[in-house]
């Protein structure tokens, strides 16, 4: 399927534009109870009978799905500052996280606040960060070699989730939180399933008073306390730090030289802690999957790690040597792309790949289908890390593959995401052989706001 920016012309000499084909009335009415069933499978059937661009309803809400390279480039990058996240999907995101950097609708004060925080993810800060993922990942190994004897069946999810907040937590805001941090992963995970739902199926609104949207409501405040507590504890500690928390704590608006209000700090604060490890938590929870499942795979990955590292933790120059862990980890990332959707509003007209975009359109982009695009991934279904080889890579355009998103709202926690996967699946290759217990149905999808493996991935680990 083409796409190009110029429609064909007519005889004024001005594009004509296409119209943006429709789903009928009765597709978008089977889409409410396909939706609530599979969303993915419902999606991907949509785009294998609609093609890469077609306007549906979701749950009665208009938007515009698009599926090819050219208009994830149009919206992402060359067009961006028509651009912004004034949508329902990102409504939905942001009566949990307000108005921190994942949910800000865009403009100035978006850039303000990306300006701000940008520093502390320079790949310099991240290597400052190694240390705190290797010794916290080792403790919990060191936790898990323990239990071995008694039992060695692993809840992967829930344990790699509190992993993931507390590195997060550590690296980003200098506190080390106790059973708090655990409660909190378990809080956004009820979050998560309640927005997810809305999405699926956006009534009643989520400020009517039922039982899951008053539940949503407690989930807020506790989560609240968290950040409270955080903000208490780095207040009540003098010592001089150069982290994330003094940058917001410090920040100074250009022209008015205010600062952020205390609501806007632990907006931001609650808005990087959810990014910072939930999408990370998943991935690996999806990575260690994947080596269950593939035994050849996973002894490639030993037999690297083994060779490079020698029994000792990574350090930040280790990291691209693990040539074939991360063609694992990329490929883990292509198929099981745990922010697997965003969207758009577009502020003015525009026109993607020919066709009119009337002002105010949602924009609907789907990573996990983008991903499979059998156009330009051969047996997209099928895991195989050869795929990002240097050699595959280089064939393919850049931006077919993009767990990380692109264009300014890129992921800002990128190289701190890649550093903390690599890092977690070499120590886990160097110490544990893992399997799928016997007899376990494969692990489904549960589309939330992120793609988390439905009902967790538990796995029996052995001692290599
Ligand atoms: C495997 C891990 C991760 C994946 C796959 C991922 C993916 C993404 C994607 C696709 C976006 C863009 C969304 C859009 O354009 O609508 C995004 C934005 C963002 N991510 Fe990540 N992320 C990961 C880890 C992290 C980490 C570790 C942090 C922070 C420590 C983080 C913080 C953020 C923030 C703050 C934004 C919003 C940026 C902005 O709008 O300026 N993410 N992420």
């Amino acid at each position: 399927m083409s796409s190009t920016h110029a429609g064909s012309t007519a005889a004024s000499g001005k594009p004509i534009l296409k119209s943006v084909p429709r789903l009928s009335l009765r597709e978008n009415l089977a889409a409410v109870s396909a939706i609530r069933r599979d969303q993915l499978e419902f999606m991907q059937n949509a785009v294998r009978n609609h093609g890469d661009i077609f306007h549906m309803r979701l749950g009665g809400l208009p938007m515009i799905m698009v599926n090819h390279p050219d208009h994830f480039q149009r919206v992402l990058v060359d067009n961006h500052p028509n651009y912004d996240k004034d949508n329902f999907l990102y409504r939905a995101v942001r009566s949990v996280l307000r108005e921190g950097l994942i949910g800000n609708i865009g403009g100035e004060s978006w850039r303000h606040h990306r300006r701000l925080m940008q520093p502390s993810f320079h790949r310099s800060r991240v290597a400052d960060f190694v240390v705190n993922i290797t010794d916290l990942t080792a403790e919990l190994f060191r936790r898990w070699e323990s239990q071995l004897y008694v039992d060695d069946l692993v809840d992967v999810t829930t344990e790699i989730a509190d992993l993931a907040l507390r590195i997060v937590l550590r690296s980003l805001f200098g506190v080390d939180m106790d059973e708090r941090s655990r409660k909190f992963a378990e809080e956004f995970v009820e979050v998560n399933t309640i927005v997810g739902d809305f999405f699926r199926f956006p009534f009643p609104p989520l400020s009517w008073r039922t039982p899951s949207r008053n539940r949503l409501r407690t989930l807020i405040k506790e989560m609240d306390g968290f950040v409270s507590h955080l903000i208490q504890a780095r207040t009540s500690d003098d010592s001089e730090r150069n982290d994330l928390f003094t940058r917001l704590l410090n920040a100074r608006d250009a022209k008015t030289g205010t600062g952020l209000t205390p609501g806007q700090l632990a907006n931001e604060i609650l808005a990087m802690i959810v990014a910072g490890y939930e999408t990370s938590s998943n991935s690996i929870s999806w990575i260690f999957y994947q080596l269950a499942e593939h035994q050849e795979i996973q002894r490639r990955v030993q037999d690297e790690v083994d060779d490079v590292l020698g029994g000792r933790p990574p350090t930040f120059d280790d990291l691209p040597k693990l040539t074939y862990t991360g063609m694992v980890i990329d490929e883990t990332l292509r198929l099981f792309t745990p922010a697997w959707h965003t969207m758009r509003h577009a502020i003015e007209e525009d026109v993607i790949g020919g066709y009119h975009i009337p002002k105010g359109s949602n924009i609907y982009l789907n990573l996990f289908i983008y991903h499979r695009h059998p156009d330009f991934w051969p047996e997209p279904t099928r895991f195989n890390p050869e795929r990002f080889s240097p050699e595959e890579v280089a064939k393919r355009p850049r931006n077919l593959y993009q767990p990380y998103g692109s264009g300014p709202r890129l992921c800002i926690g990128k190289h701190f995401a890649q550093a903390e996967l690599l890092i977690m699946a070499a120590m886990f290759a160097q110490t544990f052989h893992v399997t799928r217990p016997q007899g376990q149905p494969p692990v489904g999808f549960a589309p939330l706001i992120t793609l988390h493996p439905k009902g967790g991935i538990h796995l029996r680990l052995r001692r290599r």
